[in-house]
């Protein structure tokens, strides 16, 4: 369209109802940056139009060809009987920019006769299209809409059906688990949404032949309107919906026990300051609130059990105390897992959550009140559990950060250097207390901490070496 304003004229008159249409035009003209500006005029009806045409001689008349005020007929009549040379371009929007062009400078009155005619049949195959497309699109419609809620209603299912979440064991994971109900629905919609629109439009809107073009669609003020505050409402009531839950989640029992939580590379370590007891597992009465406080010895690791939904990150520093309340709701056992990248162990960062009826805690409790052991084996295996030893020694035989304690003692052993040793009292005692002076071979040095000679007393020391011994 662009190419047709290259062409100098001195006097253009535009004429359409459309204000826009006039104004865009005569932008797109004066972009052409002819050394002389040529004059432009707007009217915006017909008599006017020609009053101009005989006044003013324009040797460029643009008409707006969708403004159905102007009677094209009699418009195009009056340039047929003139006799001064002009040129007329008739320009259409909403048929994909198709332009007729009149040109009395070269045209025989017969040849403008044949082009009366011709944008004649085209405006009638204009109308006749649109009102066609105007019935098909309610059928389309109501198919789309059918097809999207058949859809929503599947996938919904699907994602429900594929067992994307585990058992709920604590009252927060009911809270958490309506939200994830919530998106599940919302992206089975919004999928759908999509999709559907997608396959439809590939399937049924398929072009036929070489020259079907689609009808031009220029802005929608109300689909506009429509996309923007149907999602708006949502995100509202979403916003809505995790502010209470989130209020629901850290609601407080002012008779929550008190669990003291360590994390370190790499163990977990609960504190119950209650009773002084420390424990290698977390051991929860069942619906009773457990306040978790939570810190980190190290790096930042975060506490994780996928049953009771709650997650919190664990941050090292003396007053970077977390807290996380759970309520268990379900008995069995569990496993807490570190969520956060930590270290070259991080994967084997678990320790179990047993979840026990109250008269089961208790006993479980007063065993380890009483639990000091006449049995050097049973003392030396409550210590490596408090001390956290088993964070990095295994004792079935499963590669860790140092090595397995299963079958250690009295092993040949290569270290580092090449040289053997024979695991025996003597090596055990020196590997505790000055890890890096004989390091195992395939074990780096500097990850074990030489801090046990101020923690453990020579009693200690023996009944962990005992422990260790009874591991074949
Ligand atoms: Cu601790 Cu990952």
């Amino acid at each position: 369209m662009r190419d047709l304003f290259t062409e100098f004229h001195e006097r253009i008159l535009i004429l359409s109802v459309n204000h826009l249409f006039g104004k865009g035009l005569e932008n797109l003209i004066l972009k052409q940056r002819f050394a002389i500006l040529p004059e432009i005029r707007r009217v915006w009806d017909l008599n006017e139009a020609l009053l101009i045409l005989e006044e003013w001689k324009p040797d460029l008349v643009i008409v707006d060809y969708d403004d159905q005020t102007v009677d094209r007929a009699a418009f195009l009549q009056h340039f047929v009987t003139s006799d001064y040379p002009m040129q007329v371009l008739l320009v259409s929007l909403q048929d994909s920019d198709r332009i007729v062009v009149y040109d009395r400078r070269t045209m025989t009155p017969d040849q403008a006769e044949l082009y009366l005619n011709l944008s004649q049949s085209i405006s009638a195959s204009l109308t006749e299209k649109r009102v066609e497309s105007k019935g098909d699109s309610m059928r389309h419609f109501f198919i789309v809409t059918v097809l999207v809620i058949l859809s929503t209603v599947l996938v919904n299912t699907l994602l429900n059906s594929v067992g994307l979440l585990p058992v709920q064991a604590s009252s927060q994971a009911n809270t958490i688990d309506r939200l994830f109900d919530t998106h599940f629905f919302l992206i089975s919609f919004l999928f759908s949404l999509i999709a559907v629109f997608l396959v439809y439009s590939i399937v049924v809107f398929r072009r036929k032949s070489e020259d079907d073009f689609g009808k031009y669609v220029t802005g929608s003020s109300r689909l506009e309107v429509i996309w923007t505050v149907i999602p708006l409402g949502i995100v509202v009531y979403l916003a809505y919906l995790g502010s209470q839950s989130l209020a629901e989640v850290r609601r407080i029992d002012p008779q929550a026990m008190v669990v003291n939580v360590t994390a370190g590379q790499w163990f977990w370590r609960y504190e119950y300051p209650d009773f002084g007891i420390t424990s290698q597992s977390l051991n929860l009465p069942v619906n009773e609130q457990v306040l978790l406080k939570m810190t980190s010895l190290d790096v930042i690791h975060s506490f994780w059990v996928p049953e009771f939904r709650v997650k919190q990150d664990i941050l090292p520093g003396e007053n970077l105390v977390k807290e996380l309340r759970v309520t268990p709701t379900q008995l069995g056992t569990y496993t807490v897992r570190c969520a956060e990248l930590c270290g070259g162990s991080h994967a084997y960062m678990n320790s179990p959550v047993v979840v026990m009826t109250r008269e089961e805690f208790d006993r479980w409790i007063s065993q380890e009140l009483t639990g000091v052991s006449s049995d050097p084996v049973a003392r030396g295996q409550r210590l490596v559990t408090q001390k956290g030893c088993v964070g990095c020694h295994s004792l079935d035989g499963k590669p860790s950060v140092g090595p397995t304690w299963q079958g250690l003692f009295g092993k040949e052993q290569e270290l580092i250097d090449g040289s053997r040793v024979i695991v025996d009292e003597d090596y055990l005692k020196e590997a505790i207390l000055f890890p890096n002076s004989k390091v195992s071979r395939g074990f780096a040095p500097g990850i074990m901490p030489e801090i046990y000679q101020d923690q453990l007393s020579e009693q200690q020391l023996t009944d962990i070496i005992e422990f260790i011994k009874s591991l074949r």
